[in-house]
């Protein structure tokens, strides 16, 4: 399938001639024409602790007229926290996550709000070859690669900037070449901005020094009940998709596509994410874990476009009223309901049991580098990967 990558000025080669293009704004800056104009304010900056090699992470607030607030962090350009109001004007805190970077650095962080990289989702058996060469990567997740390795982008310290008198948080982070086993240098970027709109508005883009394939995604799990709440199962979720990608016992795609008719797959309609959940219990999926085919090919990063393509989700809680809208450019949407979730302790000491969270994941499909049926995910030198998510917060 054709690239969805477009192409960068020619010459943009390793080091500091690519960090430059990145940080020079070639990263498509959201307008506010169509969104809610960037909340201005001074970003509020804290201490969020040491990493276990000795570095200060650093939590940046941003915050609307409307009193929503987004805490991100530097450590994993991670969603730390998102205050949202319910039907009443009442705020909650609608993501699961940790009060300082031990937690995200510690075994109970199952990629909380992170920027999971190099490559989101799981390559099977951790290898791909590309131009002739085997690439073999960590099994982190037996038998396959998942979510960029040991040590993926999620657990970097990335390098932060901030925009004057604007809720913008801007993270960048250099992945040499080699690392966890992938070709070239990376310099990717993603740019969180709060809008008067209450949307949280994600831009990622990234670059590189030779071919590699590169699929971001975010990572936060929502429930908009208040992070802590027992289970997101009464939440109503609508994906706007007719087909998924059918996986082996490993969770890895056949290749095929298969239509959700029929199946508890099906969110066509919006329907109450427990309905049919316990059909999924005995298969390998455990659940629901299941990449949406959106589209058949990335769009263009335009938030004209984006805006305009339609939600590619929604989900709510009827209960508080607070209702997520979802728009992205990328072809897919990984849906995970907190399978994993063992009622680990996260923050202010709240409890996240099984299920108690859901991630909408936009990205490429899993295991695209070694699918040539799937979109593309190898970027090359002189192209730019770019994605664009916006998550609306609503209220009915
Ligand atoms: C999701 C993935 C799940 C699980 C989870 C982390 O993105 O689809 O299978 O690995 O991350 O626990």
């Amino acid at each position: 399938m054709k690239t969805p990558f477009q192409s960068a000025p020619s010459g943009a080669l390793a080091g500091a001639l690519l960090s430059a293009a990145l940080l020079s704004g070639s990263c498509a800056s959201v307008k506010p024409n169509q969104l809610g104009a960037t909340a201005p304010t001074q970003v509020e900056v804290r201490d969020f602790g040491r990493t276990s090699d000795g570095r200060t992470a650093h939590a940046y607030v941003l915050r609307n007229s409307a009193g929503v607030e987004a805490v991100l962090t530097d450590f994993g350009a991670t969603l730390v926290a998102l205050r949202v109001p319910d039907r009443n004007g009442v705020l909650a805190d609608v993501v699961l996550g940790f009060d300082d970077v031990a937690g995200y650095e510690g075994k109970d962080n199952q990629y909380f709000g992170c920027t999971a990289g190099r490559v989101a989702n799981r390559i099977a058996g951790g290898k791909f070859s590309l131009d002739g060469r085997v690439h073999q990567l960590a099994t982190n997740n037996a038998p396959n690669h998942l979510h960029g390795g040991d040590k993926g982008f999620g657990q970097k310290l990335w390098t932060t900037e901030l925009a004057r008198d604007e809720a913008r948080v801007h993270f960048s982070y250099a992945s040499p070449s080699g690392e966890e086993g992938y070709p070239g240098l990376v310099l990717a970027s993603v740019v969180y901005s709060l809008t008067e709109g209450n949307e949280l508005v994600l831009e990622y883009s990234a670059v590189t020094d030779a071919a590699t394939p590169v699929n971001l995604t975010h990572h936060s799990y929502f429930n908009l009940a208040g992070a802590g709440s027992p289970t997101v199962l009464d939440h109503v979720l609508q994906v706007n998709a007719t087909r998924t990608t059918p996986t082996d016992e490993t969770l890895i795609p056949t290749g095929e596509l298969a239509s959700v008719a029929g199946t508890p797959l099906d969110f066509r309609a919006p329907t109450r994410v427990g309905d049919r959940v316990a059909e999924l219990d005995a298969t390998a999926a455990i659940g629901y874990d299941h990449n949406y085919a959106v589209r058949d090919a990335a769009l263009v990063s335009d938030l004209a476009t984006v805006l305009g393509s339609g939600p590619v989700a929604v989900l709510s809680d009827p209960a508080s009223g607070r209702v997520l809208e979802l728009y992205s450019d990328q072809p897919g949407l990984q849906f995970y309901c907190g399978n994993f979730l063992f009622a680990q302790r996260g923050k202010g000491g709240a409890m996240y049991p099984h299920r108690s969270g859901c991630c909408l994941e936009t990205q490429g499909f899993p295991n695209a580098v070694n699918q040539p049926s799937f979109p593309n995910t190898v970027l090359r030198p002189g192209e730019t990967y770019r994605q664009l998510t916006v998550h609306r917060f609503l209220v009915d």
